[in-house]
């Protein structure tokens, strides 16, 4: 239902983005996932109507909405910093877009009540000001004011990012029930992998003005099609020469020792397994988070990093000899 066909966004001579081609289907859940300065934002308010692209068409629901102005688009959008009025109530911020459309005023106070309950914001809250609410209340507030518009898209730059690691998680929760609930086609921007994995119905990495790949969070994960993309979406171990050499040696395979080889360090672990290249190291650190202790190893002159369970049990020391096994199926080359 939405697409971006051959589109290109220039600031002055500045190219930020270039050939974007993208297909949004309806009631997905679509996110652009990239490092900082790499086009996410650029692409979201090109959607929007903020940026007219240099090249290319913009295109929503079979109409070329290209040069189509803002406010005749019916997409919603949540700023990072979420754009409040912070002298107005929390009522008149939500009923702000209704006013403008100039609905009835009982309309516009169901509205409001309607939307309040659906994202959890109380009576009381409604009556306060902005700037009497914490950043989560603040974040809900933006969200019922794109929502209350009935948009046909939500466009969502990065609205999680000023929140704590706790409140995060939750909203990520709420937001991805509100999503269903509600069927509106959200294209969602965020620099945080594990944010964009456990959000989306798909994802697009982005990389300094390219898309490297789109696919779902699964097949991102576990069949990225560059290094950039397996880097970013995860955490690895690169294999150089020796470590690949060591484990055709053992194992009779043919892993090209001339480019460098990926494993994701969940799939490295220190019990032994049939068909797995034995790799010894010395413990250098450990972190220790709860759940998992993420040990870095020094193994044939490189550093290797693998997680363990917490078990209560196994716990290594710095300088302690480990056995890591690694899987050739899991050695990702490119
Ligand atoms: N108004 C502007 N004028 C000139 N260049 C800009 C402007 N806005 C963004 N850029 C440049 O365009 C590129 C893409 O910026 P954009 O804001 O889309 O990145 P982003 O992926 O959203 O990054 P972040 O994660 O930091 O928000 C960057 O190199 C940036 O410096
Ligand atoms: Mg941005």
């Amino acid at each position: 239902m939405v697409k971006f066909e051959n589109v290109e966004i220039k600031y002055g001579d500045f190219v930020a983005m270039n050939n974007l081609n993208l297909e949004i289907q309806e009631g997905e859940f679509f996110t652009f996932l990239g490092p900082s300065g790499c086009g996410k934002t650029t692409s979201l308010r090109t959607l929007v109507g903020f940026i007219t692209p240099s090249k290319g068409k913009v295109i929503v629901d079979g109409k070329d909405i290209t040069n189509l102005p803002v406010e005749k688009r019916n997409i919603g959008m949540v700023f990072q910093s979420y754009a409040l009025f912070p002298t107005m109530t929390v009522y008149d911020n939500i009923a702000f877009g209704m006013k403008v459309q100039k609905l009835q005023k009982a309309e516009i106070d169901k509205k409001v009540h309607d939307i309040a309950k659906k994202i959890k914001i109380t009576d009381e809250q409604l009556k306060k000001n902005v700037s009497e609410l914490s950043g989560g209340q603040q974040q809900r507030v933006a969200l019922a004011r794109a929502i209350v518009l009935e948009p046909k898209i939500l466009c969502l730059d990065e609205p999680l990012s000023n929140l704590d690691a706790k409140l995060r998680i939750d909203m990520r929760m709420e937001l991805k029930r509100l999503q269903k609930e509600l069927g509106i086609t959200t294209l969602y921007v965020t620099h945080d992998q594990e944010e964009a994995l456990t959000l989306s119905d798909r994802i697009a990495v982005f990389n300094n003005g390219c898309i490297e790949q789109v696919g779902t969070p699964y097949d991102i994960y576990n069949a990225s099609n560059s290094e950039f993309v397996c880097d970013f979406i995860g955490d690895i171990n690169r294999l150089g020469k020796d470590i690949l050499t060591s484990v055709n040696d053992q194992l009779g395979t043919d892993l090209d020792i001339a480019k460098t080889g990926f494993v994701r360090i969940e799939r490295c672990v220190d019990e032994k397994k049939p068909d797995y290249a034995r790799i010894t190291g010395v413990i250098r650190e450990r972190e220790f988070n709860g759940v998992l202790t993420k040990y870095t190893l020094s193994c044939m002159g490189q550093s290797l990093k693998y997680l363990e369970k917490n078990d209560g049990y196994k716990y290594y020391s710095e300088g302690d000899h480990v056995d890591l096994y690694i899987s050739p199926k899991d050695i990702m080359q490119f």
